[in-house]
């Protein structure tokens, strides 16, 4: 599989009162085509400020300070954003957090369908209402709620009108962000199976934005996990979860509930993200990581290859065996 998009070094920054603050520092980051990439972190760690800068859409306080975003191999960075504009919808598209925002509450489906395959896509008016009606049932609604504006709608229909929009002029890439986190547990399965059922159909390339790491290995085939700004380990998506090497992946996984286990082995992570105006010296988790050396405090980690495709920045990636079982156990999994 080639790369379709390529990610290299990649900071933004916002400008919050007087300070800068660098919500995503020096990302690298691959997707091949065809793949699924789930991007995993808690909330404030730049998922989302990562997933606007690519596709140009970073609102007017924030800068891009360096890096590149090459999709196909063309640096779209250095597109003017008139250009960068003509790319949205027909080779990037988005879903972002709020389903309501991709959708305007004042207009009828049908007509927003319509502006993106008539405007954007250069259809004529009948060939975009036949394809909406296609795309309406790919994503599992009924056409005849074309003629319905967005708040008629659930939260769970708002999402798959939403990712229908994102298919319309099938994108080379789609980005959704936390595409199922506002919806309750049963609609959330029914969505994350709908894009299941896309990827597969479709060969659909994406970025699946989460905070919930059982999203990402129910959909996506590569993750990478994303700590204060960086990425801090990356790989297949088997990879991350059978052989976690960074501890903050660690503590993620721990978070998550295992239904077939009792709550007691839950151990999650202590502590909150750091604010990123200041962020900590040397590795930004030491100061929550129980497994943090006094080294960890002094510089940061660089990332190092574990087994192939599959990298961490941790200074004690050597030890990753020992470290896990350590962070599966309460009394050592403390600071
Ligand atoms: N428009 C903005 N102006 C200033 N700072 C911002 C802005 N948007 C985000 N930030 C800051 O950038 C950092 C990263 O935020 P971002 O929304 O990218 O995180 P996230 O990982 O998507 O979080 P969540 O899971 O809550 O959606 C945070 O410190 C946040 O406060
Ligand atoms: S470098 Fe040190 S503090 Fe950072 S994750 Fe690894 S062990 Fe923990
Ligand atoms: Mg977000």
């Amino acid at each position: 599989m080639g790369t379709l998009l390529e990610v290299k070094g990649l900071s933004v920054s916002y400008r919050r009162g007087g300070v800068a603050v660098r919500a995503v520092d020096a990302v690298d980051l691959d997707v091949p085509a065809g793949a699924m990439l789930g991007l995993v972190g808690e909330s404030g760690c730049g998922k989302s400020t990562l997933a606007r800068a690519l596709m140009g859409v970073l609102p007017g306080n924030a800068s891009i300070d360096g890096g590149r975003v090459a999709l196909d191999g063309e640096d779209l960075t250095e597109l003017t954003p008139a250009k960068r504009r003509q790319r949205l919808w027909r080779e990037l598209s988005f879903v972002p957090q709020t389903s309501m925002n991709a959708l305007d509450p004042v207009y009828r489906l049908r007509d927003q369908m319509r502006e993106v395959l008539c405007e954007r896509g250069g259809l004529p008016t009948k060939a975009a209402d036949e394809r909406a009606v296609a795309l309406f049932r790919s994503v599992g609604l009924d056409p005849v709620r074309l003629t319905d504006f967005p708040h008629q709608f659930s939260g769970g229909m708002r999402q798959r009108a939403a990712i229908a929009m994102a298919l319309a002029l099938n994108p080379k890439l789609v980005i959704a962000d936390e595409p199922v986190t506002a919806l309750d547990v049963i609609v959330q399965r029914q969505v994350l199976d709908t894009i299941r059922r896309l990827g597969r159909d479709l060969g659909l390339s994406a970025i699946i934005v989460t905070h919930d790491i059982s999203v990402v290995t129910y959909l996506c085939g590569l993750t990478a996990v994303m700590y204060a700004g960086r990425i801090v380990e990356q790989g297949t998506t088997e990879a991350l979860t059978r052989r976690p090497t960074h501890p903050y992946t660690m503590g993620l996984m721990n978070a998550s509930p295992d239904l077939h286990e009792p709550v007691e082995t839950l151990v999650p992570i202590e502590g909150a993200p750091p604010d990123l105006a200041d962020p900590p010296k040397g590795c930004r988790f030491a100061p929550r990581c129980p497994l943090a050396l006094a080294a960890c405090r002094e510089s940061d980690p660089p990332p190092v290859v574990v087994e192939p495709g599959h990298s961490a920045a941790c200074f004690r990636a050597a030890e990753a065996g020992a470290l896990r079982e350590a962070a599966r156990k309460a009394s050592t999994w403390t600071r």
